[in-house]
């Protein structure tokens, strides 16, 4: 399982709020390579199975609704440790109780609306990338 890859979504608020521009200098001036890259919106099921973990709790359909109202910049980024590291730079999953200087600090609203995605593992990195792109579209 190789370690210097993650996967990321600029959330609908963060494209809606114009923060598409912002978000990817500060990610890529943090040292990460985009791989892949594309602006599309998830569908309710696209959404349903990507966030499959949290189908039982009281947030669920709050947050299918939230990632499918409008288009998100789906991406994969490269870097030495990328997972740990793309958590550190988004912050915590509450922007309330993330570091300043942090991605949530600076462009999420609240917990539901969090402006960005990391994910949380290599394993999930990689097939969160492949439920996005396809191999001709990584680089
Ligand atoms: P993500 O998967 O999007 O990177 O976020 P995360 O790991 O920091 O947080 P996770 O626990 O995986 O939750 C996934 C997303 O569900 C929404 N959420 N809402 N209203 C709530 O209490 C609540 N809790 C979580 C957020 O959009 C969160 O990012
Ligand atoms: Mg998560």
């Amino acid at each position: 399982m190789r370690t210097d890859r993650t996967f990321t979504m600029l959330k609908p608020d963060s494209v809606e709020k114009g923060h598409i521009g912002a978000i990817l200098e500060k990610i890529t001036a943090s040292g990460f390579r985009i791989v892949a890259m594309k602006l599309t919106q998830m569908t309710t099921a696209d959404a349903q199975e990507f966030y499959a973990i949290h189908n039982e709790r009281p947030f669920f359909g709050e947050l299918v609704e939230y990632m499918t109202r409008g288009p998100i910049v789906a991406a994969i980024l490269e870097k030495n440790n990328a997972v740990e590291d793309f958590r550190t730079l988004i912050g915590a999953t509450n922007p309330a109780d993330a570091a300043e200087g942090t991605i949530r600090k600076l462009y999420a609203a609240s917990i539901g609306e969090n402006a960005v995605h990391g994910s949380d593992s290599d394993e999930n990195a990689a097939i969160e990338g492949a439920f996005h792109f396809s191999g001709r579209e990584m680089f």
